[in-house]
């Protein structure tokens, strides 16, 4: 049965990506005036013993189901009463800089249908640090709903080097109190110096800096830190191993697999088409197979007391399940929720708890690292 959001696609695609993500921000700001609605709306269905089989506890933290909405998507903090009552386990908000940023000149989202992924060189926009605390300090928080908050340098290539960290803490400094978890996000392919600290020797004086502002606060806000994804399914775990090593030292609780990826393997979509949108990150179905690979190893490194956050191509209850089974203990959403819309959020909860009978367990959390 087509559902309503099938009908609705083929509209909302007439539409620019980035003018229809505004015309969703803006339905959304609508909806979360009347959460009940929302609610009802949303419902999954599942009866209080089912659906508390979703619950997780991670990060000294308790989540009512494993599924969240990756960073991007709410980069202003505009919709945290909406994510929880549209039933998701949690919220990344950002990314948010120190400085407001206007981002890349526009076009700077496109969608490849062919491959269902998305192309975008937003280039980190955002109201900026005080802005955005602000508005969570006054939006009042729903209960039982952990607030991820994303913080990245921001998008100056003048702030860089010891500027650049200076610029970090200091949105660590102001968020911690706020966030239940605290994201560094130092993988974004859409500036030229995004990925800087993606890098041994500048990610750890980095991580020095944010978590010795934390202990100083007396903060024990858990910190994960956002990887980028691997170019191919084999890749090498040199590095990657050099980067989780280095984190797991300086005391980071976890990571979130993945960021989008600067290349353009295997698409369906023709060369001329790719050439004409140009660079920036690409998220999507065809980052599936790379980001389970990576949270598969992650798992394998870590162990399972190091939480490990899915994310990418996402867009399936199944592909959640394979995520959480490779070792992500929560799954994030967003490309996923271009192509199949919100339905897809209580159809996921829902059939969770199918594949967790088909495999005879209990709960979600017995599933995470089973094919790990
Ligand atoms: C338009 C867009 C904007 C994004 N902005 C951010 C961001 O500000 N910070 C961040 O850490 N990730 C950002 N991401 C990456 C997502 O959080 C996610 O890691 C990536 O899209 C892979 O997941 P997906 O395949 O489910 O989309 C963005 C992704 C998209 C599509």
């Amino acid at each position: 049965m087509p559902t309503l959001y099938s009908a609705l696609r083929p509209l909302l695609f007439r539409a620019s990506a980035e003018g229809a993500h505004h015309l969703s921000i803006r339905a959304g700001k609508l909806g979360q005036r009347a959460p009940g609605v929302l609610r009802a709306l949303f419902r999954a269905g599942l009866p209080a013993d089912q659906a508390a089989r979703l619950g997780v506890r991670t990060l000294g933290l308790e989540f009512t189901n494993p599924i969240g909405i990756a960073a991007g998507l709410d980069k202003n903090a505009e919709l945290i009463p909406m994510w929880s009552a549209v039933g998701l386990g949690f919220c990344e908000v950002g990314s948010i800089s120190a400085q407001p940023s206007a981002g890349n000149p526009r076009p700077r989202a496109f969608r490849l249908p062919q491959d269902r992924a998305l192309v975008n060189r937003m280039g980190l926009n955002n109201h900026g640090l005080e802005v955005i605390a602000g508005r969570i300090e006054s939006t009042g928080r729903p209960p039982r709903f952990p607030l991820v908050i994303n913080i990245v340098k921001t998008h100056d290539p003048g702030i860089l080097g010891d500027a650049g960290v200076e610029d970090f803490v200091t949105s660590a400094r102001r968020l911690l109190p706020l966030a239940d978890t605290l994201v560094l996000n130092v993988s974004c392919p859409n500036t030229t110096e995004g990925k800087t600290f993606e890098d041994p020797e500048a990610l750890a004086p980095l991580l020095d800096a944010v978590m010795g502002a934390r202990g100083e606060m007396g903060s024990e806000v858990p910190v994960l830190v956002k990887l980028s994804p691997p170019a191919t399914v084999d890749f090498d775990p040199g590095a990657v191993n050099e980067l989780v090593d280095l984190c797991m030292e300086r005391g980071v609780a976890g990571f979130v697999a993945t960021n989008t990826a600067s290349d353009r393997e295997g698409l369906r979509t023709p060369s001329e088409e790719l050439e004409e949108i140009g660079r920036g990150g690409l998220s999507g179905a065809p980052l599936a197979a790379r980001a389970e690979a990576l949270v598969r190893h992650l798992y394998r490194r870590v162990g399972a007391q190091v939480p490990i956050v899915g994310v990418g191509g996402i867009d399936s209850p199944e592909e959640a399940y394979r995520r959480i089974r490779a070792g992500a203990t929560l799954v994030e959403l967003y490309t996923g929720l271009v192509y199949e819309g919100p339905g897809l959020i209580p159809r996921t909860l829902r059939r969770l708890v199918e594949l967790l009978d088909r495999d005879g367990l209990e709960r979600i959390q017995d599933a995470v690292g089973l094919d790990g």
